[in-house]
């Protein structure tokens, strides 16, 4: 009982937060913002970062990068349950979307990074991820003169800090946003975005209580949330969520709310990746936190809104990165 509260509580908050923060043109009462574009004010400071972001020389291999796990020909994920890792480990979650992650409360599943920055100069040493240390990835940079310039340039007088190589993938990130969609043509008025099953399906995301966790201009990344408030979710994965950040028992298996924007391009789904489709992500959402078994009409129209979340997808010339010298540190694939 007390948790249905917590629910319809969360719902409160979404509907008042609507009311409140919204901007004139938007469609005032609506729990979903539309996501607007970004203006980038340090273009150099952005180009590095997109280096970078693909540059797979920052890991151990000289195979992995971030790119890898979150391709942004892919929807900034990896479509796998869960990740591949250094010398091919089975990593222990799914990869979440770098897509919007700027609007997200906080990084990854339980929140552990405040910001991108401190996020991005995770998974370098993470040895079950890129599986270098910071010496070693700052080492290969400065063995290669075009990054030593373009440091430089963007930083000023510098000897190239792991501090620097995270701001500038952050900044990077902070670009990753898709606007767009044909849910945000609708909400800022194009009547015509939506098809009648999509809007239905809207109108039963709201009516659900799917909004109490998934609103915002993210549909989510905004709050933690317990995955199952009406049932228990089984899984064999041993995330224990936001517990493991907090220590407190109230936070076990608290997650953070997944952003549903480009939720077409991102399967599988959940921390744990074991539900393939949409389909099955509505299906179980639908049971577990609000106690509704849909009709399969009700899921198909669920499943069709969602798919108007896909937005602008980043789009640029792909990173040419300056080649490695004979003083770079040999790529170790294989140890
Ligand atoms: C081996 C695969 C892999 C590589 C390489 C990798 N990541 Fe990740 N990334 C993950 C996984 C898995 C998570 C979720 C981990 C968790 O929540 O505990 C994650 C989480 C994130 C998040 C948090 C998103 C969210 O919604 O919470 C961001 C941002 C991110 N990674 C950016 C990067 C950047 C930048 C790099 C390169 C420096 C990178 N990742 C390299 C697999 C990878
Ligand atoms: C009580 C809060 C809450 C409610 C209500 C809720 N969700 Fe979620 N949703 C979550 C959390 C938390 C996760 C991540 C759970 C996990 O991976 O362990 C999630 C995950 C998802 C995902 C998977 C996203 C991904 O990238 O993995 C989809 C799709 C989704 N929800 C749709 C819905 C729909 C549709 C409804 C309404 C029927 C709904 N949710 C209701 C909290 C909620």
């Amino acid at each position: 009982m007390s948790k249905r509260v917590a629910v319809s509580f969360a719902a409160m908050l979404a509907a008042t937060v609507a009311t409140f923060g919204v901007p004139a043109f938007a469609a005032a009462n609506e729990p979903i913002q539309p996501i607007e574009a970004v203006k980038s004010n340090n273009p150099g400071l952005i180009e590095l970062g997109k280096k970078l972001y693909f540059d797979p020389r920052l890991s151990k291999s000289g195979f992995i990068s971030c790119n890898s796990c979150h391709n942004l020909s892919m929807g900034g994920t990896d479509n796998l349950k869960t990740s591949i890792g250094h010398n091919w480990q089975q990593g222990p979650i799914n990869s979440p979307t770098v897509l919007n992650s700027s609007l997200n409360v906080a990084q990854f599943w339980d929140g552990r990074a405040m910001t991108l920055q401190e996020q991005a100069g995770g998974p370098i040493a993470n040895p079950g991820e890129m599986g270098s240390t910071h010496a070693l990835a700052v080492e290969v940079l400065r063995s290669i003169p075009e990054y030593v310039q373009e440091f430089k340039d963007v930083f000023g007088e510098t000897k190239i800090t792991i501090d620097e190589v995270t701001k500038a993938i952050a900044a990077f990130e902070e670009t990753l946003v898709t606007p767009n969609s044909r849910f945000d043509k609708w909400l800022k008025g194009d009547k015509k975005a939506l098809t009648t099953a999509e809007l239905e399906g809207y109108e039963l995301f709201k009516d659900s209580g799917c909004t109490a966790c998934h609103n915002g201009s993210a549909v989510g990344g905004n709050t933690f949330q317990k995955m199952g408030v009406v049932e228990p979710y089984k899984t064999n994965n041993p995330a224990e969520g936001r517990f493991a950040v907090t220590k407190e028992e109230a936070d076990r298996f608290n997650f953070k709310v997944p952003t549903l924007r480009n939720v077409a391009l991102t399967y599988p789904y959940f921390h744990d990746g074991e539900a393939a489709t949409l389909a099955d992500a509505v299906d179980v959402m639908g049971r577990i936190q609000l106690g509704k078994k849909f009709s399969p009409d009700e899921n198909a129209k669920i499943v069709a809104f969602l798919k108007t979340l896909t937005g602008d997808q980043p789009s640029f010339a792909l990173p040419i990165l300056p080649p490695s010298t004979d003083q770079t540190p040999k790529p170790r694939p294989f140890d």
